[in-house]
């Protein structure tokens, strides 16, 4: 996930931009740069990796009296981690950092292109200051060069801009990625995309809202709205504990990162759907070839998404797959073919089983790939392909917007594969990317969904066990489901195909046995139906998630209408963190680090 830092005064610039960077690591990021204007000079420099490279770098690099500097960590999304990809990008005479996405910069570089403009970078970023550079030819102000930018620009941003011909100012824009600018009394500007770095520099901020654009100075903050009408800045005063800052408002990592699933989604799918076909610069079609079967082999909430991944990729790209726990694949002395494609997934890419795996595969000769969250991790080095899922940092223990980025990149795959192999028609294909354009809005957090299950969770307190049923592809995400609720609430849970229930365990049901029921209307709702109905006749307890009523339930959670099941499963996964969440919060847990438990497993 990207940061934004700005800094205009007379303290050490360099210094004020490169700690304010830091105080946005724990947000992820692959690369970050500055850039600088003073005494009509810029200096800007930029380095792949950690901010120890950047710091490298700048060591030479002075900061003396006033200067006005903007800089950016950048977790890639348009174009690989490079130098010439990391922020500020420059024009001819300014410089500009940039979080969110120009929905409309292939058409906007087209244009530019054809004026003679020449881009250094693949990023959607870098139209924005060629732009502002063509737009300042034909103002009479550089504000109104920028308010003219700003109006062209499709899609999520916050922006901030600096051009030589104005060296005491610094331009900003705000629409759908957050920022805020800090004052203190020396005449000095501070901007962030979240408080953490204005934390022991100022006590008095404004949070821009979207629309805001305008410029800063010295002595003034100028702010405009969408319309153009100049507003009052409205500043409020700064809390000063980092932790609380960093968890932006929510009570915990993982109730953010639930939270966040929307965006990161929406980055996960960036630039990889075409109207047609699914994209992925990153692999070479070649990599099916001569393949007949997929093994997908990954531990804990990796696993579940990978079983996900079973189901479509059979029902999709009709290709033959198979499941294995890491764990129990190195030790089992398995049969490896080489018509067999060895896929490992891995939020972090080091768990040390899943690690283990892919050198066995590689060892066997098996083609190779990795669906990972981290980039340059050790089984990114290690696969013949990866595919990165662009979660951003994950802080919660228990795992969430991983898993959620996972299964979308995995229906991409299935969708992918089938084009390759002609296994789906072109309107079903058609049909299946307009779906995935819309699993934003799905995992969004309404507010009165989460306060329902707040309230919800009271009930959810005691009881010998809980069981999470569904069918086919709901069977991982009940498996999930469970395993984010034992994670984080200590309490006895399972994950069953609600098929399986009589075959022994129904023998548990009583007042005190609590089953949740995944119900999708669109996949097999009658057969999961009659699985419920048979608890229910037992007495156990139970919660139903779906979008049509059931009357057999003791609590309903209703999830928006969805016109696919891939749709309700996203719907569904969110409702299960959340109540997962809530009970653990009831019971007093430390969410983000249950006991026992590590974010990175690199231990067998
Ligand atoms: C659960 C969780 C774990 C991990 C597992 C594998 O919330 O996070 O089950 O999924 O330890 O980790 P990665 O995905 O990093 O290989």
């Amino acid at each position: 996930m990207c940061g934004i830092v700005g800094y205009l005064g007379k303290k050490n610039t360099k210094q004020i931009l490169l700690d304010g960077l830091k105080e946005l690591e724990y947000r992820g990021y692959d690369s970050a740069g500055i850039a600088v204007l003073q005494n009509g000079n810029f200096s800007n420099y930029k380095a792949v990796g950690k901010l120890i490279n950047l710091e490298e770098k700048t060591k030479d690099f002075i900061t003396e009296g006033f200067a006005i500097g903007i800089g950016h960590t950048r977790w890639a999304t348009h174009g690989k981690p490079t130098e010439l990809n990391a922020h500020p990008h420059l024009g001819e005479f300014s410089y500009v950092v940039h979080n969110g996405i120009i929905e409309n910069y292939a058409e906007l570089k087209k244009e530019l292109q054809s004026s003679g403009v020449t881009f250094l970078s693949q990023t959607d970023t870098e139209v924005i200051v060629h732009l502002f550079e063509k737009n300042q030819k034909n103002s009479t102000n550089s504000l109104e060069a920028f308010a003219r930018t700003i109006k062209e620009l499709h899609g999520a941003y916050a922006i901030l801009l600096v051009t030589k011909s104005e060296s005491d100012t610094i331009f900003f824009a705000k629409h759908g990625s957050p920022m805020l600018v800090g004052i203190n009394g020396e005449d000095e500007k501070y901007f962030a995309s979240s408080d953490t770095p204005l934390i022991g520099h100022c006590q008095n901020v404004n949070y821009f809202e979207d629309g805001d654009y305008g410029y800063v100075t010295p002595k003034t903050v100028a702010i405009y709205d969408k319309n153009g009408v100049k507003k009052e800045a409205k500043f409020t005063s700064l809390s000063q504990n980092k932790l609380s800052a960093q968890k932006e408002g929510y009570r915990f990592f993982m109730e953010k990162e639930i939270y966040e699933q929307s965006v990161v989604i929406s980055d996960t799918l960036m630039g990889r759907l075409s109207d047609k076909e699914i994209i992925f610069d990153e692999l070479d079609a070649t990599l099916f070839d001569g393949i007949n079967e997929i093994k997908l082999c990954a531990c804990g909430t990796s696993y579940h998404a990978a079983m996900s991944a079973s189901y479509l990729f059979e029902r999709y790209s009709k290709i033959r797959t198979s499941l294995e726990i890491a764990s129990e694949f190195r030790y089992r002395e398995p049969i490896m073919s080489k018509d067999t494609l060895f896929v490992v997934i891995s939020q972090s890419g080091e768990t040390a089983d899943t690690l283990e795996t892919l050198k066995m595969a590689k060892a066997a000769g098996l083609k190779t790939l990795v669906i990972c969250n981290v980039d340059n991790s050790s089984m990114v080095r290690l696969a013949d392909a990866t595919i990165l899922t662009r979660a951003g940092i994950e802080k919660g223990v228990a795992s969430t917007k991983a898993f959620a980025t996972q299964v979308t990149v995995f229906w991409m795959l299935s969708l992918y594969i089938a084009k390759l192999k002609n296994s789906l028609g072109e309107s079903q294909l058609a049909k299946h990317i307009s779906l995935l354009r819309e699993i934003p809005s799905h995992v969004k957090v309404k507010d009165d969904m989460h306060e329902r299950i707040k309230r919800l969770s009271k009930r959810y307190l005691h009881g010998h066990g809980f069981f999470f049923i569904g069918r086919d592809i709901f069977y991982p995400l009940a498996l999930e489901g469970a395993l984010k609720l034992k994670e984080i609430s200590y309490m006895h849970a399972e994950g069953y195909p609600a098929g399986e229930m009589k075959h022994g365990p129904i023998a548990l049901a009583d007042p005190e046995l609590f089953t949740i029921a995944l119900l999708p209307k669109h996949l097999h709702y009658e057969k999961t139906k009659s699985n419920v109905e048979e608890l229910s006749a037992r007495d156990s307890t139970i919660c139903a998630i779906s979008q049509i009523p059931f009357d057999k339930a003791d609590d309903f959670i209703e999830i928006s209408p969805c016109s696919d099941y891939m749709l309700e499963f996203f719907e569904m996964m969110t409702v299960v963190q959340l109540l997962s969440l809530e009970i653990s919060i009831r019971l007093g847990n430390d969410v983000d680090m249950p006991r026992n438990l590590a974010k990175s497993v690199t231990v067998e």
